[in-house]
């Protein structure tokens, strides 16, 4: 945990922002994975770790706007829990390390919400994202789930997205850590991507990697010789000669920050031609958007200078063709880049997602596009020095896809489609680092993980 200091001050400001009423914030529970007894690893809602910090189940805080003062609702342990647990720290301990005064029995939350309600106060909360919060909290409200999302607050919403939106320097090392750790991670996958290697061998040491230097990887590892397909998750293939592999793994550290890195590297350690042309371009885009990022732009003229940069690329190597800015105004370039650039990044990998991603990427002024590809920028909205995101530009050579714009004509003043059939087995090439915004621009975060073709070359042939 940071100190008790932090999580005071950020509850304070919570519950300035908000006008009136109470705030409750739930704590996830486990969850059971086969049998009730078997759970999933426990992860803890990262609301309530930002706002209390404490990494244990079956916990409640409830933030009294009107009377000004928090409370956390759990239970101290039984003689049973110490048995199979071990003994643990007193609720009241527990809680003063997040500098809450008050703690209560788990069950009089009950009492406390039916008081409120019957006293008409208001209830914030935030959107439930599972199925066992979402039957606490009809318990709670006396109502059927579906009923639920009248209590969610969007004044509660937007007050969480603009704290959590600006990472303290306490929350950009964690990040940093957990970037480090993605350093020995993707380091290590480029040593072992020789033919012959199943991709669940490395995939499996990288999530050992992870789990060794902080605590498991922020998402589950996507690790293929297949990187046409986005998120592929699928660890069967035999690395090829000729072929790319795609890593994008990210760890958590202790605290449950995350990391979130691309690399794309030829298996066996030499590009071929083909394979650099395309890498370069892509790799051209991440670094645009490196140089260009500052405080005061908009995220979404990122996604359009790396789509330009894509488009620009590929219209070299002949791929696309007539006008790069026109291609990329109609989206014709979503052929090869059909995903948004980037997106938020700290508690959660993309971060506070389960607040409704319109809250975190876009705002009054900036709605999101309907267009194919940039229809899925997560992060659009104008950056400020303390966000930390992500820039992940890639090229793919998507089958299906390709056979669908070409059977229907699709944009072929732009896209030259007898040119494509000699680069599919390029697959896909993506490049992500994770950026802090800055006062004057921008940083990479961690330790810097082998990008160009010449630092690929070199770690994968030593
Ligand atoms: N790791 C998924 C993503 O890059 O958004
Ligand atoms: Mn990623
Ligand atoms: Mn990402």
């Amino acid at each position: 945990m940071f100190k008790s200091e932090v999580y005071i001050k950020r509850r304070n400001r919570l519950r300035n922002m908000v006008s009136s009423g109470l705030i409750l914030i739930t704590g996830n529970q486990e969850s059971s994975m086969n049998y009730p007894a078997n759970t999933y690893h426990f992860r803890q809602d990262s609301n309530f770790l930002y706002y209390f910090g404490m990494d244990q189940p079956d916990l409640a805080g409830v933030l009294d706007v009107d009377e000004d003062r928090d409370i956390i609702f759990g239970n101290d342990v039984t003689m049973d829990d110490i048995i199979w647990m071990g003994p643990q720290p007193l609720m009241k301990d527990r809680a003063s390390e997040a500098g809450v005064q008050y703690t209560e029995p788990l069950d009089k939350i009950n009492e406390y919400i039916s008081d409120a309600l019957s006293n008409h106060r208001k209830i914030h909360i935030l959107p439930p994202y599972r199925g066992e919060t979402l039957i606490q909290l009809e318990k709670l409200f006396g109502v059927h789930h579906d009923e639920i999302r009248k209590f969610i607050s969007e004044e509660l919403i937007k007050a969480v997205v603009k704290m959590r939106s600006v990472k303290d320097e306490y929350e950009i090392n964690e990040i940093e850590k957990a970037v480090d750790i993605a350093y020995e991670m993707h380091t290590t996958a480029m040593k072992m991507a020789q033919p012959g290697v199943v991709e669940r061998e490395i995939a499996g040491v990288i999530e050992g990697i992870s789990l060794s230097l902080g605590g498991p990887v922020s998402f589950p590892v996507i690790l293929s010789i297949d990187g046409q397909t986005l998120h592929n998750h699928y660890h069967g293939n035999v690395l090829k000669e000729g072929r790319m592999m795609v890593t994008d793994a990210g760890a958590e550290t202790t605290m449950h920050y995350a990391s979130d890195i691309t690399r794309t590297v030829p298996v066996g350690g030499k590009f071929n031609q083909k394979q650099k042309d395309i890498y370069e371009i892509v790799l051209k885009a991440n670094v645009n958007v490196i140089e260009s990022i500052k405080p005061g732009i908009l995220y979404r003229d990122m996604h359009l200078l790396a789509a330009k940069t894509i488009a620009g690329g590929l219209k070299s190597l002949g791929l696309m063709k007539g006008d790069v800015e026109e291609a990329v105004k109609l989206g014709a370039h979503a052929l090869f880049f059909p995903h948004g650039l980037g997106h938020m990044m700290g508690l959660d990998v993309h971060d506070m997602e389960g607040l409704g991603e319109n809250y975190v990427g876009y705002d009054d002024q900036i709605k999101r596009s309907d267009q194919f590809g940039l229809a899925f920028l997560r992060l659009a909205r104008k950056l400020e020095t303390g966000f930390v995101l992500t820039d992940e530009p890639g090229i793919y050579f998507i089958p299906a896809l390709i056979d669908q714009w070409r059977e229907t004509g699709k944009f072929k003043d732009f896209i030259n489609y007898d040119k494509i059939k000699s680069f599919m087995d390029i697959g896909g090439i993506r490049i992500e680092d994770d950026i802090l915004v800055t006062e004057s621009g921008c940083r990479v975060l961690g330790k810097p993980i082998p990008k160009t073709v010449d630092e690929i070359e070199t770690i994968m042939t030593q």
